[in-house]
C-alpha cells in the first residue's frame, strides 16, 4: 500500500497525473474466483436470436439450435431475457404469469430442453426476473383490482386527489412513468389509482406487502428446482416506494423542460428507498440458502438500475449482509462520444467506488441501449471489445455484438414494436425507441438473415446481413467475430482474471492499461487509438508502470501497424486511426514491483545515510 502511495506522488511529481491502479486482491480477497466472476455473460433477448418454427418470433428451439455458437465464442454463461408468458406490450417485461413459458418462445419440455443442452456444454443459465411489476394481465392484478381480500393489498394502489377549485379528480400526486407521462391510471373497477413506473399494462407490486416477496421467493426457486444459476433483477431500484407517497422535486439541472419527461423529476421517493435494498437483500439471502441446501453452486443475483454510482455501489451490500454479486455496471453505455480520456474517467468512477470485496463487470450493449457501433465509430468495435473484455472483472456482451452488429434505423413508425417508440409517435419515435438494437441476429446470407424460414419478421432484420454475419465472420481471420474469440481466450489468462488494474489515458485520444498479477509470468497492456489521427513514438512506460519492458503484440484490429508476434519497446508505439492493440508482456524474475520495493528501500537507505 505504502508503495502504491510512492508511486501515485512519482507519478504525479513527473506529471503524468492520470495513472490510476486498483489492486484486485481486494475484490477477491485472495479467494479463487467463482464460475460468475470468470466468464463472459451473453445476453440473448429471445424473440431476436432464432426463430425454429417460422412464425418471425425467436424461440427457445431456437436459443437450443444455435447455443454452440456461445460455446465456440468461449462464453461461460448466457442471461435471456423474459421468456415467461406476456401480452408482450414490453416484449415479456410485463408478465403475466412468472411460471409459465409463453407460447410464443415455446414450451415448458424446450425449456428443460435447452437447460440439459447447457448443462451438456457446461454454460450457465440466468433467467431474467422482473420483480417490480407484472401486466396489468397478471391473475394477482385482476384479483387485486377486484379488492379480492387476499390480493388487494398487491399492488400499489392509492386514492385520487381533488384539487380546488374544480374539485376534479387527479392523480395522487406528481409522479411520472420512466416510459413518460404520469405514473398513475386510475381503475374504474377499483376507484382507486395503480402505481406504473413503467407503461401502464405494468402495474408496481407492492413489496410493502411481504406476501409479495414471499411470492418472488416461490417464483425464484420454481426456476431454481428446473437448473437455473441465478436471476437478473429488472428494475431492481425500484421496488419501494416512499410511505404517504410526497410529489418528488423537479430536476433543475436536467435541462428538461416537459413535465411529462421522465428527466424532469428527481426520483427521490420512487427510487433507491431503503425498503428496496431490504427487500433485494432478502432475495439474494434465499438464493444463498439454496445453494447452501443444495451443491453448494453460487445462484448468482445481477441488479439492473439506471441511477448514481453511489446508489448502485450500495446494491452489493456491506459487511452485514450481502446484495447483489454484482449490479450491472453502466458506465460504458453511456454515450462517452469517442473521448478516450472519457473511458478513463468511466473506468476510474467504477473502480474507485467499488468497495471492498466487491465485484467489478462491464456492460457494453443491451437491448435498452444504442449497440456499440452505433453509439460509437464502428471502427472502434474491436477496441471496445478489448476493453471490457480485458478490465478486471465479469464481462457482459449483447447478442451480435459480436460480429458488430449495428442499429437499424430503417425501421418504419408502422414496424415500431416498442412501446417508448410508439408512445412518442411518428416525428419521434426513431430517437428514443430500442427497437432498432432489437433487430434479429444475422447468422447467414440466406432470407431474413438465416433467422427465420418464415415470411416475415417481428422487427425487419438490418439489411446489412449481407456484410454483417456470422458465417461470414467465422471464416475471415480478422473479423469482429474472431477477434473477440481471441479476446475471450486471452482472458482467461490468470494475470487477466486475477490481475491487478493500472489505467491511464493520453488525453482524449489514447486508453491504454496494464493487467497483471504478481507471481503470474505473463501479463497484459492494451493500447486504442480513440482518434482519427496516426500517432507516432507513444511512451506507454511514461503513462504505465512498464519500465523497460518489451511488450508482445498479441490481438490486433484490422488495419494495425503491427502483427502478431511483433515485439516492440513499451517506450515506442505507433498506433493507426483507430487502431487497438493487446499485448502480452514476461514479468522478469524480479517483477518490476519488486524491483520498486527495492527501489524504495534504497531511497531512504541514502535518504538516512545523508
Ligand atoms: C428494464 C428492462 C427494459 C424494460 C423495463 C421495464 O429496464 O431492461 O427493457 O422495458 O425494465 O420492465
Amino acid at each position: 500500500m505504502a508503495f502504491l502511495a510512492l508511486r501515485s506522488i512519482l507519478v504525479l511529481s513527473l506529471g503524468l497525473c492520470s495513472l490510476a491502479e486498483y489492486s484486485i486482491w481486494n475484490h477477491t480477497r485472495g479467494k479463487d474466483l467463482d464460475w460468475w466472476q470468470k466468464t463472459v455473460i451473453y445476453q440473448i433477448y429471445p424473440l431476436s436470436f432464432m426463430d425454429s418454427n417460422g412464425d418471425g418470433y425467436g424461440d427457445i428451439k431456437g436459443i437450443t439450435m444455435n447455443i454452440q455458437h456461445l460455446k465456440n465464442l468461449g462464453v461461460d454463461a448466457v442471461w435471456i431475457s423474459p421468456i415467461t408468458k406476456s401480452p408482450m406490450r414490453d416484449f415479456g417485461y410485463d408478465v403475466s404469469s412468472y411460471v409459465d413459458i409463453d407460447p410464443l418462445f415455446g414450451t415448458m419440455e424446450d425449456f428443460k430442453a435447452l437447460v440439459a443442452k447447457l448443462k451438456e456444454l457446461g454454460i450457465k443459465l440466468i433467467l431474467d426476473l422482473v420483480p417490480n411489476h407484472t401486466s396489468d394481465q397478471h391473475d394477482w392484478f385482476k384479483k387485486s383490482e377486484a379488492n379480492d381480500p387476499k390480493y388487494k393489498d398487491y399492488y400499489v394502489w392509492a386514492d385520487p386527489t381533488f384539487r380546488p377549485p374544480s374539485q376534479n379528480a387527479f392523480p395522487p400526486n406528481n409522479w411520472t412513468s420512466a416510459f413518460g407521462g404520469s405514473a398513475w391510471k386510475y381503475s374504474t373497477k377499483r376507484n382507486q389509482y395503480y402505481l406504473h413506473q413503467f407503461s401502464e399494462y405494468q402495474p408496481d407490486l407492492n413489496y410493502r406487502n411481504e406476501n409479495v416477496t414471499n411470492e418472488i421467493k416461490e417464483v425464484m426457486k420454481f426456476w431454481l428446482d428446473l437448473g437455473v444459476n441465478g436471476f437478473r433483477m429488472d428494475a431492481a431500484n425500484h421496488l419501494v416506494e416512499k410511505e404517504g407517497f410526497p410529489d418528488e422535486p423537479v430536476n433543475l439541472d436536467s435541462g428538461v423542460s416537459d413535465p411529462n419527461n421522465y428527466g424532469y423529476l428527481k426520483h427521490i421517493y420512487t427510487m433507491n428507498q431503503p425498503e428496496t435494498f431490504d427487500v433485494l437483500a432478502d432475495f439474494r439471502a434465499m438464493l444463498d440458502e439454496y445453494s447452501h441446501k443444495t451443491d453448494n453452486i453460487t445462484r448468482v443475483m445481477i441488479t439492473e438500475s439506471y441511477t448514481s454510482t453511489d446508489e448502485i455501489m450500495k446494491q452489493y451490500g456491506d459487511q452485514n449482509r450481502s446484495i447483489a454479486h454484482f449490479p450491472f455496471n453502466f458506465n460504458l453505455l453511456a454515450e462517452l462520444g469517442d473521448e478516450a480520456d472519457l473511458f478513463d474517467l468511466a473506468i476510474n468512477d467504477w473502480m474507485s467506488n467499488l468497495p471492498q470485496g466487491a465485484w467489478p463487470n462491464w456492460v457494453l450493449g443491451n437491448h435498452d441501449n444504442r449497440r456499440v457501433g452505433s453509439r460509437y465509430d464502428p471502427k472502434m468495435i474491436d477496441s471496445l471489445n478489448m476493453i471490457s473484455l480485458l478490465l478486471p472483472g465479469t464481462a457482459v456482451t449483447y447478442y451480435g455484438e459480436e460480429i458488430g452488429m449495428l442499429d437499424n434505423m430503417g425501421i418504419t413508425f408502422n414496424q415500431t414494436r416498442d412501446p417508448i417508440g410508439i408512445e412518442a409517435g411518428p416525428d419521434n419515435y426513431l430517437t428514443v425507441s430500442r427497437d432498432p438494437q432489437r433487430t434479429p441476429q444475422q447468422w447467414n446470407y440466406q432470407n431474413f438473415a438465416g433467422f427465420t424460414k418464415g415470411n416475415e419478421t417481428w422487427l425487419p432484420v438490418n439489411p446489412n446481413y449481407n456484410i454483417i454475419n456470422v458465417q461470414d465472420q467465422t471464416t475471415l481471420p480478422m473479423s469482429h467475430y474472431n477477434i473477440y474469440r481471441q479476446i475471450v481466450q486471452l482472458r482467461k489468462l490468470p494475470g487477466v482474471q486475477k490481475g491487478d488494474l493500472e489505467v491511464s489515458s493520453i488525453g482524449s485520444r489514447v486508453l491504454a492499461f496494464k493487467r497483471s498479477y504478481d507471481g503470474e509470468e505473463t501479463g497484459v497492456v492494451v493500447a486504442a487509438n480513440f482518434g482519427e489521427d496516426i500517432l507516432e513514438n507513444i511512451n506507454l512506460a511514461y503513462v504505465l508502470d512498464l519500465y523497460d519492458k518489451k511488450l508482445t503484440v498479441n490481438i490486433t484490429t484490422p488495419a494495425a501497424t503491427y502483427k502478431p508476434g511483433d515485439i516492440i519497446s513499451s517506450d515506442d508505439l505507433s498506433l493507426n486511426p483507430m487502431e487497438g492493440l493487446v499485448f502480452t508482456f514476461q514479468h522478469s524474475l524480479a517483477s518490476s514491483r519488486s524491483l520498486s520495493v527495492v527501489l524504495m528501500f534504497l531511497s531512504v537507505f541514502l535518504v538516512v545515510r545523508v
